[in-house]
């Protein structure tokens, strides 16, 4: 078992509203339980530059309601090298360093599973932050929810202008390969039609719903289509539909980073007050190669391959069924 004495917590990837509470539960539990505690900068690429700093119950003072990451984020791909790896560990080593929080989503995973499996001297605890909600082993990832509230009150005001105009608009939310944001901002908004990376939706299809819609006086019609949807992105989708669907005018709308942005809804404060907390806890239990999640309201360990594994990932069949049957 390990025992450990001194951790490190990082953020990594995409940055997620809820890493900043995650960040302080993590910094206080550890030293509540007697374990010093570093902070690195910029993710994976702090490790490699060695750019870490001790923290203080009083370095986390005022953060959980900020969005962003006080760590700062990025995607290393220096780290997927051996080489990279190597310096990490050496870096981690010498400051005496035997455990590793990291808080981001499937690509931070990925390198910390590779880097676990490598060194397994170095106890590694994942914490699933991510707006993408796309890892197995959580209902809910950090920065979902706020996300996702993001999103509908954009596409809420969206759909003022839209029914004054009579206009069809195509949206465009984040998820390169995940439809959870566009699923519950679809249904929480009444969108038309909801085009997901997980689901296959002919064009034609599209088209003969928004036709139907104006026959059954709808005023105006709303298309979210996730980043990641396979038919070939917002733009080429709308110029398509533009040619058969003549009753409307037809607007784009690409929502972008605003949706990773903003103070984390209550939602995420506790879940990464909760997750950050037993991230600490399970690593002090001599846990390691585990993600902490929550299912059915309770906290519960993953190994990270099974927190990684698309296959047994997949959006809930109710919604999908719902999001069609409650927008005609
Ligand atoms: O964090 C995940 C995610 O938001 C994806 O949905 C999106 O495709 C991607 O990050 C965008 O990342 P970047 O900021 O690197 O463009």
């Amino acid at each position: 078992m390990h025992k450990i004495s001194k951790l490190a917590v990082l953020t990594s990837g995409g940055d997620a509203p809820g890493m900043n509470p995650c960040i302080r539960a993590v910094v206080r539990t550890a030293i509540y339980n007697n374990l010093e505690v570093v902070g690195v900068r910029q993710g994976y690429k702090g490790l490699i530059e060695n750019d870490m700093y001790d923290m203080a119950p009083r370095s986390v003072s005022n953060i959980l309601s900020l969005g962003g990451t006080i760590l700062k984020t990025a995607r290393c791909l220096e780290f997927r090298t051996d080489e990279g790896m190597e310096t990490a560990y050496k870096n981690l080593k010498a400051k005496g360093i035997d455990a590793l929080v990291v808080i981001g989503g499937d690509g931070t995973f990925t390198g910390a599973l590779r880097f676990s499996r490598k060194y397994p001297d170095i106890a590694v605890m994942g914490v699933p932050g991510t707006i993408d909600n796309d890892l197995c082993g959580t209902t809910y990832t950090l920065g979902f929810d706020t996300a996702t509230n993001t999103v509908i009150e954009a596409i809420d005001k969206i759909r003022d202008t839209a029914d004054a105009h009579d206009r069809l608009f195509f949206i465009e939310v984040m998820g390169r390969d995940s439809g959870a944001i566009a699923l519950r901002a679809g249904i929480s908004c009444g969108a038309e039609a909801i085009l997901l990376p997980e689901k296959e939706t002919a064009i034609s299809d599209l088209i003969d719903g928004l036709k139907n819609g104006h026959t059954n006086k709808k005023s105006s019609s709303i298309v979210i289509v996730a980043e990641g949807d396979k038919n070939g992105g917002v733009y080429d989708i709308a110029k398509r539909v533009e040619h058969e669907v003549k009753h409307y005018d037809i607007k784009v709308t690409i929502l972008g980073h605003l949706q990773r942005g903003g103070s984390p809804s209550s939602f995420d404060r506790i879940l990464g007050s909760r997750l950050g907390f037993a991230a600490v806890n399970a690593l002090i239990a001599g846990e390691t190669q585990k993600m902490v999640g929550l299912e059915a309201n309770h906290i519960v360990l993953t190994s990270l391959e099974k927190a990684l594994n698309q296959q047994e990932f997949r959006l809930e069949s109710d919604l999908l069924l719902m999001a069609d049957i409650l927008s005609i």
